[in-house]
């Protein structure tokens, strides 16, 4: 799938997240998981103003001592408010952590931004990782264990436009690829990378069995993603733009109710209100489009 001219680009695939967000001089923009601040970085030189959110407060510590002349606060996807709405919100390598309610995420996103703004991201899609997954399933079968519990939202492509269609988002581009990466988590291979990534999974395995657990979660996926050159994680990514759509116009204001109109004359045979006349003086405002969040309040963590 290819993207108009709205995001500057023909194709995106293989180009670096930042060009597919395009960041303007002067532009407002949201990183939104922001981790360490490396992505938020990226836009902030292409002259953009950015703030970058993170719900872990060690992320948002580290993402402000690394960079000084950029803005980053506390607060969870689920929830977060801004108090001016902004021009695009990016998102690298972090929608697939915030598995509580991912419609609620988009939700907030789509409030965050004024009408025509952009919504760019990256994040594991349908089958991410399957490799370790199974890898991981088959060993903690082995050893006697429940299933692992797995900490990630890894949607298809078709859940998650569907998702972004729903909350009032016209997408643009939508790519589903294979990106097999190098693991750079330590020597030991899955066993280094479930160690980084699923300490969930990890906490509930009685002490003494992890090393042997681990070592078996290594035998069982180094035939397919150990390497001459060492291991590789089997990476697959849902990388999407969207434009938030315009807000729909005020809706026609209510007629009166019938109980409400004057008598006019008698009573039999008095005309109907005209449903399209224009409604009486004072009559309530019908409801406007979105309202614009109010005040920075980061929410939990
Ligand atoms: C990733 O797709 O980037 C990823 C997924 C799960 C754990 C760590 C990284």
């Amino acid at each position: 799938m290819t993207y108009d001219s709205a995001f500057g680009y023909v194709s995106a695939h293989g180009a670096p997240l930042v060009d597919l967000l395009d960041p303007q001089p002067g532009e407002r923009i949201i990183d939104l998981g922001c981790g360490t601040g490396a992505f938020s970085a990226e836009i902030a030189a292409r002259g953009a103003e950015v703030l970058g959110i993170d719900g872990n407060p060690d992320m948002v510590a580290q993402a402000s001592a690394l960079n000084p002349g950029i803005s980053f606060m506390l607060g969870d996807a689920h929830t977060f408010t801004i108090s001016e709405t902004c021009d695009a919100v990016a998102s690298n390598a972090a929608l697939h952590w915030m598995t509580r309610d991912p419609d609620a995420v988009i939700a907030q996103v789509h409030a965050a931004l004024r009408p025509g703004g952009r919504f760019v991201g990256e994040l594991g899609g349908e089958g991410n990782c399957a490799e370790l997954v199974a890898a991981m399933q088959t060993a903690w079968r082995v050893f006697g264990l429940g299933e692992p519990e797995l900490p990630w939202y890894f949607p298809s492509p078709a859940e998650y436009a569907t998702k972004l269609e729903e909350a009032g988002f016209t997408l643009r581009l939508l790519e589903h690829a294979e990106r097999p990466s190098q693991m750079t988590e330590g020597p030991n291979g899955a066993a280094d990378w479930v160690r980084a990534y699923a300490a969930r999974a990890l906490a509930d395995v009685p002490p003494e069995l992890v090393e042997p657990l681990l070592a078996r979660v290594n035998d069982l996926a180094a035939p397919a993603l150990r390497r001459e050159s060492g291991w590789v994680a089997d990476y697959v990514r849902l990388r999407f733009a969207a434009v938030r759509k315009p807000d729909a116009p005020p809706m026609p204001e209510a007629p009166p109710a019938a109980s409400d109109v004057p008598p006019h004359g008698a009573s039999a045979g008095a005309p109907m209100p005209d449903p399209a006349a224009p409604a009486a003086p004072g009559a309530p405002a019908a409801p406007a489009g979105t309202a614009m969040p109010g005040g920075t309040v980061p929410g939990g963590v």
